[in-house]
């Protein structure tokens, strides 16, 4: 595997590929690589010719500048992660490199970011999200970009941005990678005490207790959020949003008729976490959860 820096770098290594007619799958990542990215890695070496890991903490989509300055950075680490699963090319990038000076431009989706993370996060977040994914795809000009369900209002944002400015890449959604105890794999659960690490199961059992009550013939939704509540509270957790939304629209669902997506956000200590599970109300689907989740 090769990392360049520069995107003239990235362009004369992928030429040859574009030429021959190879696919280019990209994956891109903000770097302290785990199970979730080298899942998402793993897809993109099944599926494309060339893999490419881009990897760079985006200043313009974090809102508080202390959550940038914590969050967790390893390059030779990630490297050797990114290699080992397979990939060709890892872009790493300079700040100046992807902002240069005069930098004026944003790319900006609408309603669908305004709800949950857009909330919670402040408005900039989705628009550093979607101009920096605009960038990368422009810098690479993947026909294929991995993205997982672990941020599934990301992903629905970038879906439709792709859409509607028919962005010529194909967006692969892929399922959760958990720990064995159901926590969402995350960069920012390095920063957890092993006591809060702890109390961070709550949020996939407060996720889990919401599944049961739908399989169990719920479909009142403060009816079933009310005993996920329980479960944070008793773990000392007050969520920042803990709801049930349509899967493609992400407005609020008051009862489920269908497939719903239970989404929750919450602070352990000073880190701020977010997961969501996929439901889909019927008995037979009892597992449909569990089998949308990876594993490592
Ligand atoms: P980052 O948080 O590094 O995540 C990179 C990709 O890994 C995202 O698509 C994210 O959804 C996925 N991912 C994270 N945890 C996962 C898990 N447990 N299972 C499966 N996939 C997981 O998301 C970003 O970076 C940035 O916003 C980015 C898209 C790179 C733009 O800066």
């Amino acid at each position: 595997m090769k990392t360049v820096d520069t995107v003239q770098a990235l362009r004369a290594e992928l030429a040859p590929a574009r030429r021959r007619g190879e696919t280019i799958g990209l994956v891109p990542t903000m770097g302290a690589l785990h199970a979730g990215h080298l899942s998402l890695i793993a897809a993109a070496r099944r599926r494309c010719d060339v893999v490419v890991v881009s990897l760079f903490v985006n200043p313009t989509q974090f809102n508080d500048p202390t959550d940038l300055t914590a969050y967790p950075r390893d390059a030779a680490r990630d490297a050797g992660l990114a290699a080992a699963e397979g990939a060709d090319l890892l872009f790493a990038p300079t700040v100046e490199e992807v902002y240069p000076d005069g930098f004026a431009t944003t790319v900006s989706v609408s309603e669908l970011t305004e709800g949950l993370e857009g909330a919670g996060r402040g408005p900039g977040h989705f628009d550093g999200v979607t101009t920096v994914v605009t960038k990368l795809f422009n810098m690479a000009m993947p026909d294929v970009a991995f993205f997982g369900q672990k941020d599934a209002q990301q992903a629905l944002v970038i879906r439709r941005m792709v859409r509607d400015l028919n962005m010529p890449v194909r967006i692969e959604v892929r399922p959760t990678v958990r720990d064995s105890d159901g926590l969402a794999l995350s960069s920012r659960n390095a920063l957890l005490s092993p006591a809060q690490r702890e109390q961070a199961t709550a949020l996939s059992r407060a996720l889990a207790v919401v599944g049961e009550g739908i399989q169990a013939g719920g479909r009142d939704a403060g009816q079933l959020l009310a005993p996920a509540r329980a479960e944070l509270e008793r773990n000392g957790l007050s969520p920042e949003y803990l709801e049930l939304v349509a899967p493609d629209t992400l407005e609020p669902v008051t009862t489920v008729t269908g497939e719903v997506l239970a989404v929750i956000a919450a602070r352990v200590g000073t880190t701020r976490l977010i997961d969501n599970f996929l439901i889909h109300p019927v008995a037979a689907a009892a597992s449909a959860v569990a089998d949308r989740d990876e594993r490592p």
